[in-house]
């Protein structure tokens, strides 16, 4: 059985996820709030899993010093091309596993990781890193795909155990662990603030929809501090 971080390599090397900036933000409205982009000027912030680069330019365009790691060589790839095509921005792209940050104890005030966790079989290890790199009094904010969620729901009625196949951008195997709000507590020690966004399968339309996210929600919002 391949590792979760050799299926998640494999899986975005030959498929990588590539949205434009407009793209993603029309996507996820949630997402610009949520991630506090614009908080972290004259920071130093590391995204873990950086991906192509999205979040990481908004964090370096908000005047933050922002280091992405990433152990897909293709995502890493495109985020250098994406970031590197705008003047005056402070950053970084290496290759680096969440699991081993390459980086020394306290190097960082925020770390921010977007839909990474939730791909490893190891999310203690990264737990851990993240806690080890900020300095202390430090924030993170880590967001991971919900157990209890409309989405999920829907996706086990249409595709049975076989759900884990139809959630990511290709039928590429890759490793997917849905977390409940005790389970990520339990990963982090640390006291935590937790929200749920996106409910992907009701239109925006329904006069209801506003509460339903933070119930039925496709994505838990971890916040935290290192004490
Ligand atoms: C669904 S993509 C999300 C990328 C980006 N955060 C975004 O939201 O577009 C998952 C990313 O996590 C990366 N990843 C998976 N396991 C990792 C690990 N242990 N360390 C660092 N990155 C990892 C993958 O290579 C991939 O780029």
């Amino acid at each position: 059985m391949p590792s979760a971080s050799k299926l998640a390599r494999q899986h975005w090397n030959q498929t990588p996820l590539f949205l434009s900036e407009d793209e993603r933000y029309r996507i996820y409205p949630w997402l610009y709030e949520a991630a506090e982009f614009r908080r972290h000027a004259g920071h130093k912030v590391l995204e873990v899993g950086c991906g192509t680069g999205c979040d990481l330019l908004q964090f370096a365009l908000h005047g933050a010093n922002a280091v992405g790691i990433d152990i897909t060589e293709e995502h890493l790839r495109l985020a250098r091309e994406r970031v590197a095509g705008t003047a005056g921005v402070q950053y970084e792209v290496r290759y680096g596993d969440g699991r081993e940050i390459p980086f020394p104890d306290g190097a960082f005030d925020y770390v921010y990781s977007h839909g990474v966790m939730h791909h490893s079989d190891e999310p203690k290890k990264i737990a851990t890193e993240i806690l080890r790199v900020l300095k202390p009094g430090g924030e993170f904010n880590v967001h991971v795909y919900a157990k209890y969620s409309a989405f999920t729901l829907k996706k086990f009625l249409r595709h049975g155990r076989k759900m884990a196949l139809h959630i990511e951008n290709s039928l590429e195997p890759v490793h997917i662990q849905l977390y409940s709000a005790g389970m990520l507590r339990k990963v982090f020690g640390v006291p935590l603030r937790i929200t749920k966004y996106e409910c992907r399968p009701f239109p925006r339309t329904w006069p209801w929809f506003e509460f339903l996210p933070s119930l039925l929600g496709w994505y838990l919002v971890a916040k935290g501090r290192k004490p």
